[in-house]
C-alpha cells in the first residue's frame, strides 16, 4: 500500500471548473494529494480526466456545501485514507441576484447565496478544522471578492456582496480563534477572471488568478493568518 504519511492532503470545493479547477491543478503539481469537491459526479470524472491528460492525478468527491451530510461525508472520506486533511480551499460560490436592489430583496436568492457562499464555507471549515486539529496543522483559504470589501460597497450583486463581506469576517474570526493551533486561515480575492461566473469580459485566466490561493494554501508555519489578499498583497477592507 502507498505510504501517504508525508503527503499533504487538500480539499477544494467547487473544483470541477473555473478557479477551483485551476487551484486543484496547481496544488497537485506541487505533489499534494488533491480532492476536488464536486456537485455532479460526472463533472468530477471529466475534471479528473482533463487533469490526468496533464499528468496530474487528482480525485473528485461529491460535495454540496449547502448539505451538512454531504459536507460531513466528504471531509471524513477525504481525511480517512491519509489520517489527515491539511488544506481546505473554500472556493464554491454562486452569484444569482446581480440586478436585485437591496430595498426590494428576493429572499429566496439571498438565502441560497448565503447558504452557499458563507454558510457553506463555514460548514466545511468547521468539519475540516476537526481533522486539522488532529495533526496541529491546517491551511484554510476562503475565496472572497472585491465586491465584499467594506471600502468598495455599492449597488448590485447585493447578496453576493453580503456573503463575501461575511466570509471576510469569518476568516478573521476563525484565524483569531485558531491562533497558536497550527491552523492558518486567510482569504484571497482572485480578481475578475474568465469563468462562468465572470461579470464582464476579461482575458484574465483562472490559472493566473490561482497564484494567491495556492500561495496561501501552502504557507509555511510562520505565514500570515487572518489576512485578506489580492495578488499576494494585503488589502485593507
Ligand atoms: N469569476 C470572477 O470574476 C470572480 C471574481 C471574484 C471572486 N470570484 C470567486 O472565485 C470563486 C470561484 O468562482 P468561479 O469564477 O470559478 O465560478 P464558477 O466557474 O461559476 O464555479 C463555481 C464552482 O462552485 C460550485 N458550486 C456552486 N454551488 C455549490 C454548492 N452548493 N456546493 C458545492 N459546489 C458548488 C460550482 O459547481 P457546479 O459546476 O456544479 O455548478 C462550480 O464548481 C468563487 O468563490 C467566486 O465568488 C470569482
Amino acid at each position: 500500500m502507498t505510504d501517504f504519511s508525508d503527503q499533504r492532503v487538500a480539499l477544494v470545493s467547487g473544483g470541477n471548473r473555473g478557479l477551483g479547477f485551476a487551484v486543484a491543478a496547481q496544488l497537485a503539481a506541487q505533489g499534494i494529494h488533491v480532492v476536488m469537491g464536486v456537485r455532479d459526479r460526472l463533472a468530477g470524472r471529466d475534471a479528473e480526466t482533463a487533469l490526468g491528460r496533464k499528468g496530474l492525478m487528482v480525485h473528485s468527491h461529491v460535495l454540496d456545501v449547502t448539505d451538512p451530510a454531504s459536507v460531513a461525508r466528504a471531509v471524513a472520506d477525504v481525511a480517512a485514507p491519509f489520517g489527515r486533511l491539511d488544506i481546505l480551499v473554500n472556493n464554491a460560490a454562486v452569484a444569482i441576484d446581480r440586478q436585485q436592489p437591496a430595498a426590494a430583496p428576493d429572499f429566496e436568492k439571498i438565502r441560497a447565496t448565503l447558504d452557499t457562499n458563507l454558510l457553506g464555507a463555514w460548514r466545511l471549515s468547521s468539519a475540516a478544522i476537526g481533522e486539522m486539529r488532529k495533526n496541529n496543522f491546517g491551511r484554510i483559504v476562503n475565496i472572497t471578492s472585491h465586491l465584499g470589501s467594506q471600502n468598495n460597497m455599492g449597488t448590485g450583486n447585493v447578496s453576493y456582496r453580503v456573503s463575501k463581506a461575511g466570509l471576510n469576517a469569518l476568516t478573521q474570526i476563525l484565524a483569531a480563534e485558531l491562533d497558536g493551533t497550527g491552523i492558518l486561515v486567510n482569504a484571497a480575492a482572485p480578481g475578475r477572471m474568465n469563468t462562468r461566473m465572470a461579470y464582464e469580459e476579461t482575458d484574465r485566466t483562472p490559472e493566473e488568478a490561482a497564484d494567491t490561493p495556492v500561495w496561501l494554501a501552502t504557507l509555511p508555519d510562520d505565514g500570515p493568518t487572518g489576512g485578506l489578499f489580492y495578488e499576494r498583497q494585503p488589502l485593507t477592507w
